[in-house]
């Protein structure tokens, strides 16, 4: 699920010279998942797969599900109605779940804004405002590109700047019915800046691909999880079909597709737990999160780090893979020979769902008729339990209604899901049909594990813990962690100048690149965009005023990932800084070009001309980046200019700017 992924480091960059006092600049730039490490260089030891199907290799290709529909018209028809099939859309009246009559505006207190969604000629906005008594002073509207949620849950909205992708600050909470800010929002309000990148839209719709550099612009962005995503690429299989090689599938498989029944436990379990567990997946060095094909070892391409809980009770709402994999039923059934399925053996999530057909339009008694499918009178002979439930309620029991209670998540607010830990403690009534209350309180975290990897190395741990504290919960308790593996002989580099730029120990990062690596090390973190960037930060940092350096670092991490617009605002900011002008406004005219509405840009280029004293152009592009977020630090160089020429004008943005910025500032 979604608060999962983000994650705000806030950069203090030395303010441009002219604003009153001795302030900093708070630039934000959002953290990518997966990049750190990830040199291109160096391949997974784990082999990613032992099986024999054709369509795990390069010869395969990804041909959508409108392939599929003529010859499985039956799956397609029922699949298409699932939360699966209808995951992400474009925003059109009739994917929408949400309620639009009498829609009171959402208010963030801590950030005093209002967020409204409206229809408007068949496209939804979403609109942001700000009052002051009866007036407006501040209104953003933004027209929502995509629906991402089937709505079994939520609806949450994504808009595009140019072909950026982002989600907008607004959520429609279907089982209570309400709008609400997006999970995390309430913590922390990105605003219409939060970036949809492919680790998230790889859980959520069929392949995505996005274009090189840049980690939300997408290529390919299919609409809704789709077949392949559990049987593997389709186009071997279609052409095989076509050309009339057809199989008795009864007696042989056919390996053109990945049956997942064909598929031993594991790796069966794996397809689902690729994305219905969402915990820090860090990749392994080379790997993408498009790699994984159905058929392969989850963590041939990454690994997936939870929280460890004094007492684990709470959970995700993206954790059915793990609650379930707890559960003894699991453990009792899959014992023994990795290498095989036996579907009257072996207990999987397919050994309830079938998932072509809606839990919705599923009959209760299919998750019933499971479970005592093993619990029975039989098994109990072969040491499996009958439950002991009283008498006069076992005939008409549901098992599920009370060992699979339904329950709230830690991480997104307003939803319940099912909790598939099944055991005798975790239930919802006592044996007499008394309501029992069960704890799923988070408990006090102690450390990070890995759910699918028995023995992760010390040096994938060094990353998690670190990639942690980063993308999820900067508490230090992870960067502790992760600096009792920092001298781990195969700690990455990378991920040791990651460290250091966490706990912003810009000498330290200096030191380790200029003196503490080998050339070999360097070259191979040439086109890693993060780490480029995060060295150019340490120059800017260190070395005021001599930013030759700095420039250079940030001109590679742009280099790396031309249309990342976080980096060339750093990069522009710091040319502006430098006072190389012309090359600043070259650069920021084109970025502007893919990216219309970042703020960040405007105000470099209103800062850039108001240096070059060309107030009237410079002021045009400050109320741009002030217009597209209200405590932009715009704001301070027109209170500056204002104060000259509109005192008035000056004043009011003062009094406002009192309530949010730094006091040394103004
Ligand atoms: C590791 C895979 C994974 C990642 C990454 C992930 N999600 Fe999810 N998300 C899921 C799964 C699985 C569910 C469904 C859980 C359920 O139905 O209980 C879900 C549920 C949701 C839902 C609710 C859908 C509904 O109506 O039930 C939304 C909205 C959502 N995620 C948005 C996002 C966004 C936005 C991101 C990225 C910023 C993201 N998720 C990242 C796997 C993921
Ligand atoms: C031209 C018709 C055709 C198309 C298009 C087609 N299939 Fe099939 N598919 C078949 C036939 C016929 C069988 C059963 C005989 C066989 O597998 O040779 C089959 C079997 C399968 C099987 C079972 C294989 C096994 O070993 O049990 C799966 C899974 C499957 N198809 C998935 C897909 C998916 C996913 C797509 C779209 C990417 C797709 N098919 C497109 C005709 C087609
Ligand atoms: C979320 C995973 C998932 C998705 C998405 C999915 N399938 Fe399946 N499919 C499975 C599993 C698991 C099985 C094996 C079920 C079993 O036999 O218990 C299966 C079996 C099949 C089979 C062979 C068995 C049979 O009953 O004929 C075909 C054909 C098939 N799927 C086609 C499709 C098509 C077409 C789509 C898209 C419209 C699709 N599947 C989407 C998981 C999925
Ligand atoms: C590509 C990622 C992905 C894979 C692979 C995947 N799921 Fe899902 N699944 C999701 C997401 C995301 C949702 C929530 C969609 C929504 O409601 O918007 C979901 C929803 C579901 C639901 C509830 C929706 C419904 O209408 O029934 C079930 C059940 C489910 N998945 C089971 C499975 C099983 C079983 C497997 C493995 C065979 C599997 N999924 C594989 C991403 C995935
Ligand atoms: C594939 C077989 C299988 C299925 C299906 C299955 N179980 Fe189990 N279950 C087991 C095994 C094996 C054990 C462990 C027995 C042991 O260790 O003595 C177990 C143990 C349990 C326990 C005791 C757990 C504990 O805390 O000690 C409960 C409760 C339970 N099952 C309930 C259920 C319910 C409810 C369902 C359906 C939702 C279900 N089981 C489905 C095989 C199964
Ligand atoms: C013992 C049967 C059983 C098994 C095994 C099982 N589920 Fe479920 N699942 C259920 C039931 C029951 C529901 C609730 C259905 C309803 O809404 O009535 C459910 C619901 C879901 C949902 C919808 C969200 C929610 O929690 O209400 C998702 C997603 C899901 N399961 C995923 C999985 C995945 C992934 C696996 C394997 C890791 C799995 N399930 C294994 C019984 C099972
Ligand atoms: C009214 C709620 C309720 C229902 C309905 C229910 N159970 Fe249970 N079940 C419990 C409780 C509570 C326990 C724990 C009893 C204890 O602590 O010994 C339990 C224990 C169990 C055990 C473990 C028994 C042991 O001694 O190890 C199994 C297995 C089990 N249930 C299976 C089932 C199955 C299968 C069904 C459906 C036929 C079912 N339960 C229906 C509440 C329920």
């Amino acid at each position: 699920m979604e608060i999962a992924v983000w994650r705000l480091i806030k950069i203090l960059i030395l303010k441009p010279k002219y604003l009153i006092g001795s302030a900093f600049l708070v630039l934000t730039i959002w953290t990518l998942s997966g990049i750190w490490g990830c040199n291109g260089l160096l391949s997974s030891t784990t082999n990613p797969t032992d099986q024999p199907f054709r369509n795990l290799g390069d010869s395969a290709h990804y041909v959508g599900i409108a392939a599929c529909k003529g010859c499985h018209s039956d799956k397609h028809s029922t699949f298409i109605e699932t939360g699966m099939g209808q995951s992400f859309h474009k925003a059109e009246r009739k994917y929408s779940k949400a309620d639009f009559n009498n829609v009171k505006p959402i208010y963030d207190k801590k950030n005093d804004l209002y967020y409204y969604p409206f229809w408007k000629n068949e496209h939804l906005y979403i609109q942001e405002f700000k009052l002051r008594g009866t007036d407006t002073v501040h209104n953003r509207i933004e027209k929502i590109s995509h629906i991402i949620g089937s709505g079994q849950h939520t609806n949450s909205h994504f808009w595009m700047d140019g072909q950026h992708l982002y989600q907008a600050p607004l959520t429609f909470y279907t089982q209570k019915g309400i709008w609400d800010l997006p999970p995390g929002y309430e913590e922390f309000n990105t605003r219409f800046n939060r970036k949809i990148d492919i680790e998230c839209m790889s859980c959520h719709t069929g392949m995505p691909t996005t274009e090189m550099g840049a980690d939300n612009i997408f290529k390919k962005l299919p609409l809704g999880i789709d077949c392949e995503r559990c049987h593997g690429p389709g186009s071997l299989h279609i052409k095989e079909k076509t050309s009339g090689i057809i199989y008795n599938t009864n007696k042989q498989a056919d390996y053109s597709i990945v049956n997942p029944k064909r598929l031993p436990w594991k790796l069966q379990v794996d397809i689902c737990q690729r994305c219905h567990l969402q915990g820090n997946n860090v990749l392994k060095p080379g790997k993408k999160f498009t790699d994984f094909r159905p058929g392969m070892h989850l963590d041939s391409i990454f690994t997936v780090y939870m929280p460890t809980q004094k007492g684990n009770t709470s959970f995700v709402m993206a954790g059915h893979a793990e609650r379930f994999q707890m559960s003894a039923c699991f453990k009792g059934s899959n014992k023994g020979d990795l290498t095989k399925y036996n579907a009257n053996i072996n207990f999987t999530c397919i050994s309830c769902h079938n998932p072509h057909v809606s839990v919705k339009k599923t009959n209760q008694e299919i998750f019933n008729n499971t479970c005592k499918g093993c619990h029975n009178a039989e098994s109990r002979k072969s040491k499996l339990h009958d439950c002991r439930l009283p008498a006069a309620s076992r005939g008409a029991s549901t098992c599920v209604g009370c060992h699979m209670p339904s329950s709230d998540t830690r991480d997104i607010p307003h939803v319940s899901i099912h909790d598939h830990y099944i055991s005798k403690s975790n239930t919802k009534f006592k044996l007499d049909n008394q309501p029992k209350s069960i704890n799923h309180k988070p408990g006090e975290i102690i450390g990070l594990h890995a759910v699918n990897s028995k023995n992760p190395s010390n040096s994938e741990l060094f990353n998690a813990y670190v990639s942690y504290f980063e993308k999820f919960d900067p508490k230090m308790l992870y960067l502790d962690k992760a600096k009792s593996l920092y001298s781990d002989p195969k700690a990455e580099l990378s991920v040791k100048i990651q460290y250091h730029y966490n706990l912003r120990e810009h000498a330290a990062i200096i030191e380790l690149w200029e003196n503490g690596c080998t050339e070999e090390q360097r070259m191979a973190l040439v086109s890693d965009a993060w780490t480029q960037y995060r060295i150019a930060n340490a120059y800017d940092r260190v070395i005021p005023n001599q930013s030759q350096k700095a420039l250079l670092y940030y001109e590679k991490a742009c280099e790396a990932m031309p249309w990342n617009t976080d980096f060339s605002a750093e990069f522009t900011n710091a040319l502006v800084r430098a006072g190389r002008y012309d090359q600043a406004k070259g650069l920021i005219k084109e970025a502007l070009k893919h990216q219309p509405k970042s703020e960040q840009l405007h105000f470099n280029l209103g800062n850039c001309l108001a240096r070059e004293n060309r107030i009237g152009d410079a002021i045009k592009e400050l109320e741009i980046a002030r217009s597209l977020d209200p405590k932009s630090q715009a704001v301070l160089i027109l209170i500056d200019i204002y104060s000259k020429t509109a005192p008035n004008k000056a004043k009011a943005l003062l009094e406002d700017a009192k309530k949010w910025a730094n006091p040394r500032t103004l």
